[in-house]
């Protein structure tokens, strides 16, 4: 049994043959004698041209852009430039008729905002189209690179009881009816009513870490590709409510360096691998500034190694630029502080003026990071880093693990954090049953596909974009 074959699948194989193909009408030219459409079935960027002869044309209604049809003919290879195969049709059905008149995906160059504005029909652009393909193309990328090193893929939930990031930007999720506590649920029940969850907080993840760190200690090294949720307020090019992230965790291992190293890799992999040159043609139409943004990424898949700065060194090299005068005198509208976050304008300055290119800063205040980073021993900075890419800023956030208990509890309990309660008694029990060094990291899936495409904001780099004040379908 096999499928009937894609456009892309008839684009690629030799010779000429009789093929029957399904797919969209992406444009009409009518000549005196034959007509040519394009046909596209979203497989691959370019569409298959179709060469009608009038006598076929003539008989039809509803050859118009958008509209669906199944054609068959010989394929053969062309005799016009620009395709290197054609279709000569039989014959031609048209499935779905398409108004032109009303048909908002028109021929013309649509803004961004009309596209958002229309989710369900944006992915019909070639644009949209070639970012889906390439979503699709670097996860496979990444998967086959995480299955080399014998990384597990593994599950991990969506309903979580905690928040990971303690950065308090979760969404919390009840039942849309509410069930009475005392209801029975259902009346084989165990000793804990099953209605007590429902009566209980629940939140959509913010990370899918702490559960990887769970996996981690049985099965030593762990990925996974999820979404994740985050009531951010900021209105950046950078974020969104709903996104995805690559995260892995990989025990036995001490060095922030090897993290870096496991990330530089499996990028270097997806800058190589995940996009070919077709696509990029598609791409670069809406890019203005291309040519530099390809050389930076070309130059990034090269096998030179990325820079590593500690966040120290990192705050004193925007100091001194936050100092100077003349010609290259400062931008930035915040002031680095050794102990304050960097500012987005602070990471793009590092990888694209500092650097000029991707760069690992490391070694983070531990008052910046969240609770579970391994302290290192000079008792303020964390065992940690962020991975700075130009356009993009931070693109990647890693650390090895506190896997000490006593140092873990302690770190908790100055937060305020319940140490004794239920929901970070797993969390304790990783350290507390055959606790192993370990550190992990998580890519935000958007950002790299907005890095890779050029496409400037992630709401173009994911299907369907949600993000504060916004959710259409
Ligand atoms: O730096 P973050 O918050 O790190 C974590 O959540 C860790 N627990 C990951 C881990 O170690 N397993 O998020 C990781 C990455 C960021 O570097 C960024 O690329 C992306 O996720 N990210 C977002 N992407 C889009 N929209 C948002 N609101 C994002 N927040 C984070
Ligand atoms: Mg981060």
């Amino acid at each position: 049994w096999t499928l009937p074959p894609t456009i892309r699948q008839v684009l690629s194989s030799s010779g000429t043959d009789q093929v029957q193909l399904c797919g969209w009408i992406k444009s009409v030219r009518r000549q005196k004698n034959v007509t040519f459409a394009v046909i596209s079935d979203g497989s691959c960027p370019t569409g298959l041209q179709a060469v009608l002869s009038n006598t076929v044309s003539s008989q039809l209604k509803g050859l118009t852009n958008g509209a669906s049809v199944r054609v068959s003919g010989l394929l053969v290879n062309s005799r016009g430039t620009g395709q290197a195969k054609e279709l000569q049709v039989d014959s031609i059905d048209v499935l779905g008729e398409c108004d032109p008149e009303t048909y908002p995906i028109q021929k013309q160059t649509l803004s961004v905002d009309y596209l958002r504005d229309h989710a369900h029909l944006r992915a019909r652009t070639d644009t949209n189209a070639s970012i889906l393909r390439l979503r699709d193309s670097l996860t496979k990328v990444l998967q086959q690179f995480y299955e080399r090193h014998d990384f597990c893929y593994v599950h991990t939930p969506i309903l979580t009881s905690s928040d990971c990031e303690g950065a308090g930007e979760t969404f919390r999720v009840m039942p849309s009816s509410i069930v009475p506590s005392h209801a029975p649920v259902n009346s084989d029940s165990s000793d804990v009513p099953s209605s007590e969850f429902f009566s209980k907080p629940a939140y959509l993840t913010v990370s899918s870490q702490l559960h990887l760190e769970a996996l981690a200690s049985s099965l030593s090294r762990v990925y996974t590709l999820s979404p994740c949720f985050r009531a951010e307020r900021s209105q950046t090019n950078r974020h969104l409510a709903e996104f995805w992230m690559l995260e892995a965790e990989w025990t036995w291992t001490r060095e922030v360096n090897d993290l870096c190293q496991l990330v530089e890799a499996c990028l270097k992999d997806a800058l190589i691998l995940g996009i070919d040159e077709e696509e990029r043609r598609v791409l670069a139409k809406g890019v203005p500034d291309y040519e530099q943004r390809l050389r930076c990424l070309e130059d990034a898949a090269s096998s030179k190694p990325w820079a590593r700065l500690t966040y120290t060194e990192a705050i004193s090299e925007l100091e001194k630029y936050a100092t100077s005068t003349g010609p290259k005198a400062s931008t930035f509208e915040f002031q680095p502080v050794w102990g304050r976050a960097l500012q987005s304008e602070h990471e793009r300055w590092l990888s694209e003026v500092l650097v000029k290119g991707p760069v690992f800063v490391t070694d983070y205040p531990s008052s910046l990071k969240p609770f579970y980073m391994r302290m290192n021993d000079d008792g303020r900075s964390v065992a940690c880093f962020d991975l700075l890419v130009p356009y993009v800023g931070e693109l990647v956030g890693g650390s090895l693990r506190e896997e000490r208990f006593d140092a873990l509890r302690s770190r908790m309990s100055a937060l305020g954090m319940d140490t004794e309660g239920e929901e970070y008694r797993w969390y304790l029990d990783l350290r507390r049953f055959g606790s192993v060094p370990h550190g992990g990291f998580g890519l935000g899936f958007e950002r790299l596909v907005s890095w890779v495409s050029g496409v400037e904001n992630v709401r173009e780099c994911i299907a369907m974009p949600r993000w504060a004040r916004r959710m259409l379908l």
